[in-house]
């Protein structure tokens, strides 16, 4: 049998990384009120540490980014020290791990923001949909459209959590331009609607990312910064007229940052976009989103991806690598816990015996 190639070393920017298997981001609700992160995440993640690389679940640049509740931040001293816990846990064993900087933008509600403000946004277009707050489910609100010197402070609160992400020990950061959130709000048509440098033409409407993701690497240096996009999962009511001129003028815009890598996580479009935007971006290509054992060694193996990424499979599985290994069977990740307070479903998966 010829060895797997996920288990080859991979080079990820300054990252050596032991395998090319990648735990996704995966936001599990968790923290404290006061966003602060505690033992247990410490716990859940060592017990992945076994993954190439970890991308942590999304952790808010400011307290204005907070899109959940019991979400982490990585903005007060108390959040540094948790984050600090669960970078030298990895680090015990041996992983990797970068943060995952995300801004919910106009997927927040007043509820979760300080002093009750509205969300902010690229424009005044509310979200349709609701989200859960402690109060229950409560419907989206019209957001704030950012002043262009309000964007240059969110830019600035980008540069300063990529700091204090690297005094936590993280190994990185990358930019959350997926999901329906504030970068992604900029970039897509149906939520952009500005007249000023920042939307309009796919240029403008490229330009927050791209300057976020300049003061990242000013702060951690191109080597540790990675991107996620996911062209057209539609995900919190995000529309973009037209997604590939967007993602194919981003990726080629971000080629002179030399990113250590570009994570595209794809859901079902009929768009070639690895296709698209590979031959665009020289870094590491990080390919996720419903990827199997098989499928993973399928796009490794003919160059298409250099690390396949896995959400849900690492979320039930501490030991996912070694069971990949050894061709075991797999525990389901149970879906009722996937955001619930406490151990179960979370530091409980079993690993093999
Ligand atoms: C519980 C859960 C939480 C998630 N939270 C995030 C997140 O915070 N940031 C992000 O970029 N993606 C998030 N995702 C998406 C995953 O990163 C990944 O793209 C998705 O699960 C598809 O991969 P999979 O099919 O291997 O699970 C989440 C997914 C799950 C299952």
């Amino acid at each position: 049998m010829s060895a797997s190639p996920l288990f080859t070393p991979a080079t990820v920017g300054d990252l050596a990384l032991r395998n090319r298997l990648v735990m996704a981001p995966m936001t599990r609700s968790r923290a404290d009120d006061a966003g602060v992160p505690g033992e247990l995440t410490a716990l859940y993640y060592a017990q992945r540490a076994s993954a190439g690389l970890i991308i942590s679940e999304g952790v808010f640049p400011s307290a204005m980014g907070k899109g959940y509740v019991r979400t982490p931040g990585i903005e007060t001293d108390a959040q540094v020290a948790g984050w600090k816990r669960v970078a030298d846990a990895v680090h015990a064993q041996g992983g990797r791990i970068v943060m995952q900087l995300m801004h919910a933008g106009r997927i927040s509600h007043p509820s979760l923001l300080p002093g009750g403000a509205l969300p902010v946004a690229p424009s005044a277009i509310p979200p349709k949909g609701q989200t859960w707050t402690d109060q229950g489910l409560q419907d989206m609100v019209t957001p704030h459209a950012l002043s262009t010197d309000e964007i240059a402070q969110v830019v600035a609160e980008y540069r300063a959590a990529t700091r204090r992400a690297l005094d936590a020990g993280f190994d990185g950061v990358e930019l959350h331009a997926a999901s329906g959130y504030l970068p992604e709000q900029f970039l897509s048509s149906g939520s952009n609607q500005r007249t000023d440098a920042y939307g309009g033409s796919v240029a403008n409407r490229a330009r927050f990312v791209l300057e976020v993701l300049a003061a990242m690497v000013a702060e951690a240096g191109a080597g540790r910064v990675g991107l996620k996009i996911a062209p057209e999962m539609g995900y919190n009511d995000i529309v973009d007229a037209t997604p590939q001129d967007t993602y194919g003028h981003l990726v080629e815009q971000i080629a002179p940052l030399n990113l250590a890598y570009l994570h595209v996580a794809l859901f079902g479009t009929a768009v070639d976009y690895h296709g698209l935007l590979r031959p665009r971006f020289k870094g590491a290509y990080l390919v996720g989103g419903g990827l199997d054992q098989a499928r993973a060694e399928a796009l490794l193996g003919s160059g298409q991806a250099d690390a396949a990424v896995f959400g849900s499979a690492f979320l039930a599985n501490p030991d996912l690598p070694e069971r990949f290994r050894r061709g075991a069977p797999l525990n389901a990740p149970d879906k009722a816990t996937f955001f619930a307070p406490g151990a179960q479903g979370y530091t409980d998966y079993p690993a093999l015996g």
